[in-house]
């Protein structure tokens, strides 16, 4: 059910959960202040108890009543990225945060977005708590319709049109001596270069036994995630020989073998338009009946090309290299 700004912000005061528009995915949205509709959340989503949410703010300023003491750099990413789609992951004051948001954690993931309507939801509600507006360990919505398949035709929905970035944001957490990415999203880790002068690396990359449990890590990238229910095949190459699968997810400026059908991504020179469709080509191949499918990875791995890459591989479940 679509409703308007005013009304979504009035639902989410009273401590109802709406479906609100970013640039990234769309976040099923509860106020900070109302942990019963926190709650509602996991439930609504079948989330893991043990995965915190991000809390999405207006300004960066609203961070500062959180913390003790900003980390370093912070005001450049912010002033650099935000409003946009990164999340950044800071050590937060014993009680200022909901248990319930952070999951128990003594940190919590802060976000400032961009999209109009959530610009001007958060004038209207203060601090919101969003996860991807999809259930567990399906692609996220990048649409209204795509909320509604999840949750139903009447779950209210503020309607923003198509996600711009389509990937989630991504998050840089701090631990204690420097930023490390932990999860990969809209940015690509070679973007913050100007502003961290490195390049961020993968949180835990490097560590092993012990020193690997102390490090800092998003708890949702433990859990499968992405995941259309059709069986994904990642290949550089799609086989000339008879196959089981019909379907190719690939790109419309290559030339695919005549029998099959084919989702497209748009243009494999353009890594934004196939981060913009990925969600709902994988959501499309449900709605199809598709049980099998190839999917085209003979792209770069580098940029905005490797983040597709580590989502089509937990799409497919082939977490390993
Ligand atoms: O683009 C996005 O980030 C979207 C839109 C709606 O803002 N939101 C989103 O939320 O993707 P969600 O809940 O699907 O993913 C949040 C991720 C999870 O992997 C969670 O584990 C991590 O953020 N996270 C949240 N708080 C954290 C913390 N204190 N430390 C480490 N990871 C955290
Ligand atoms: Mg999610």
């Amino acid at each position: 059910m679509r409703i308007s700004l005013l009304d979504a912000g009035t639902r989410l005061r009273k401590g109802e959960v709406v479906a609100v528009p970013t640039e990234t995915v769309y976040g099923l949205a509860a106020c900070l202040d109302q942990p019963q509709a926190i709650q509602e959340i996991y439930t609504l989503k079948s989330r893991p108890p043990q995965n915190p949410l991000i809390i999405h703010v207006g300004a960066p300023d609203l961070i500062k009543s959180y913390v003790d003491e900003l980390p370093e750099k912070f005001d450049d990413l912010a002033d650099f990225f935000w409003p946009g789609p990164l999340t950044l992951v800071l050590p937060v004051k014993g009680d200022a945060v909901s248990k319930i948001a952070t999951a128990g954690l003594r940190s919590a993931a802060f976000r400032v977005p961009a999209h109009p309507l959530a610009k001007e939801l958060l004038k209207l509600t203060g601090p919101l708590v969003m996860p991807s507006a999809n259930l567990s360990g399906k692609p996220s919505a990048t649409s209204a319709s795509h909320v509604e398949d999840d949750f139903g035709k009447e779950f209210p929905v503020l309607d923003g049109g198509p996600s711009q970035e389509g990937l989630e944001s991504t998050i840089l957490i701090w631990d204690e001596k420097k930023w490390v990415v932990g999860r990969l999203g809209a940015l690509a880790p070679e973007e913050f270069l100007p502003v961290l002068r490195v390049i961020p690396e993968m949180a835990g990359k490097g560590l092993t036994g012990k020193e690997l449990n102390e490090t800092p890590t998003c708890p949702g990238q433990m859990y499968r995630h992405y995941a259309p229910k059709a069986r994904l095949t990642l290949t550089l190459k799609i086989p000339h020989t008879a196959q089981k699968s019909q379907v190719i997810v690939g790109f419309s400026d290559k030339n695919y073998p005549e029998r099959f059908k084919i989702y497209s991504l748009g243009s494999s020179a353009e890594p934004k338009i196939a981060a913009k469709h990925l969600y709902a080509v994988l959501r499309q191949l449900d709605v199809d009946g598709v049980k099998e499918a190839f999917v085209d990875i003979d792209f770069p791995d580098s940029g905005l090309w490797a983040t597709l890459k580590e989502r089509l591989k937990k799409a497919a479940n082939s977490l390993s290299d």
